[in-house]
């Protein structure tokens, strides 16, 4: 299962999801059809996870250019209005006209003009309307484009594969509606790949760290469901597992959306890996009670300096693992890594609402009045970590 994918049906084009939200009680696909809706999906995270924001991203933008490319009545109504107000030819408005009321593209009421005009009917003011049509149909079109674009590019702040995968798409917009549908289908296979990629060198880097028996701590979730398959930091457990070098996992909850509780847990189950899952708050101790060999876990942005942001309860996690003296380790495929940020202090971090803390699975868990401080990450100086390993390489932030 793929969490996110184009799919085409009765109803067109739609990006496909496994809805985030839901599990682990349900397995929910949705399709999403509009710019809004995968918007909106991003924002309440029923598609989550850097690499799947990138590829969500990169799709939402190559869904806006099909549905702009073949939305058809503001566009086509647009190319009839120009033609009669120029006093086209008839053939040429009621080819506009028909494109209008047949919701079909503006791009064909600009054909059927075209064909008037070599039809030879009053061909100045039809070549005329021509022009005016579709200036100001692809105008329109490309002001709405343009909004879409942005919207998604917003839509998370945080993970830099988000706003990279929107402008690898939109970047072949001027090349049509397929040439951005290709890029980003070819962002989601480089993520596939790198998720095969990270899986082979982590593995073989805990193994180097800390032996045969790897007892793991891991924080959020970092599986298939945070990728398109297979995952980062959780694919390397998987893949401990699969090599039979693998002697615990310990999935802390991650408050708090529990992405750690609900969706490492459920994959983990799923992959047939044995886990237990603890509070956040009790990583660091049972690292300092020797529990806990290595802290693995993934990153939303990797700075120039090494400094990692991630998922909120990174950061103290590598404090545990440091006074512990054990590897604190990041897997993140190259897409995550953003040279162009200097350092952690340069991320912007998202806040997010104060529900989610001040209560619990629906229930307030504080007294009336309460407020909140929400930042869905943190950030872990590179001076705390022992390595990342991307798709390419490992990196040693510690010993730059
Ligand atoms: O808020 P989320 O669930 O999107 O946060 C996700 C994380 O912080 C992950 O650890 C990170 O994106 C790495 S995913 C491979």
């Amino acid at each position: 299962m793929r969490t996110i994918d184009w799919v085409s049906d009765a109803d067109g084009p739609a990006i496909e999801i496994v809805d985030q939200t839901a599990l682990p009680d349900t397995t929910r696909m949705l399709r999403l059809r509009t710019t809004t809706e995968v918007v909106d999906a991003i924002a309440r995270l029923a598609v989550r996870g850097a690499p799947a924001l990138g590829v969500a991203g990169a799709l939402g933008v190559a869904l806006a250019a099909a549905r702009h490319a073949t939305s058809p009545a503001p566009a086509a109504r647009d190319a009839a209005n120009a033609a009669s107000a120029r006093g086209a030819a008839p053939a040429a408005r009621d080819a506009a006209n028909a494109a209008f009321g047949d919701a079909v593209s503006a791009a064909s009421a600009v054909r059927g003009a075209h064909s008037a005009t070599s039809a030879g009917h009053d061909a100045h003011s039809a070549a005329s309307a021509v022009g005016d049509a579709h200036s100001a149909a692809s105008g329109r079109v490309g002001e709405r484009l343009a909004a879409d674009v942005e919207a998604l590019r917003r839509a998370r702040p945080t993970a830099v594969n988000l706003a990279r995968g929107v402008d690898r798409a939109a970047a072949r917009i001027p090349a049509g509606p397929d040439a951005v549908l290709a890029e980003a289908l070819a962002l989601r296979d480089e993520e596939i790949a790198s998720s095969q990629a990270m899986a082979a060198r982590g593995a073989d880097l805990v193994t180097e760290l800390v032996g045969p028996s790897a007892r793991l701590l891991t924080h959020c979730n970092t599986g298939g469901l945070a990728t398109v398959t297979g995952g980062t930091a959780l694919a390397v457990v998987t893949e401990l597992h699969r090599r039979g070098v693998l002697a615990g996992v310990i999935a802390s909850e991650t408050r708090p959306l529990l992405q750690g509780a609900r969706l490492t847990a459920w994959e983990l189950r799923e992959a047939k890996v044995p886990f237990r899952v603890a509070v956040d708050g009790a990583g660091p101790f049972l690292m300092a009670r020797g529990e806990v060999d290595a802290v693995i876990l993934g990153a939303d942005r990797i700075c120039a300096n090494g400094d990692v942001v991630n998922k909120v309860g990174s950061y103290a996690h590598a404090l545990g693992a440091a006074r512990a003296g054990i590897p604190f380790l990041v897997v993140a495929p190259e897409s995550t890594v953003d040279e162009a940020t200097a350092t952690g202090a340069d991320v912007p971090i998202e806040d997010r609402p104060a529900g989610e803390v001040l209560a619990f699975a629906g229930h307030r868990t504080t007294p009336d009045g309460a407020e909140a401080a929400n930042p869905a990450f943190d950030v872990t100086p590179h001076d705390l970590i022992t390595a990342i390993v991307t798709d390419r390489r490992i990196i040693r932030p510690s010993v730059r």
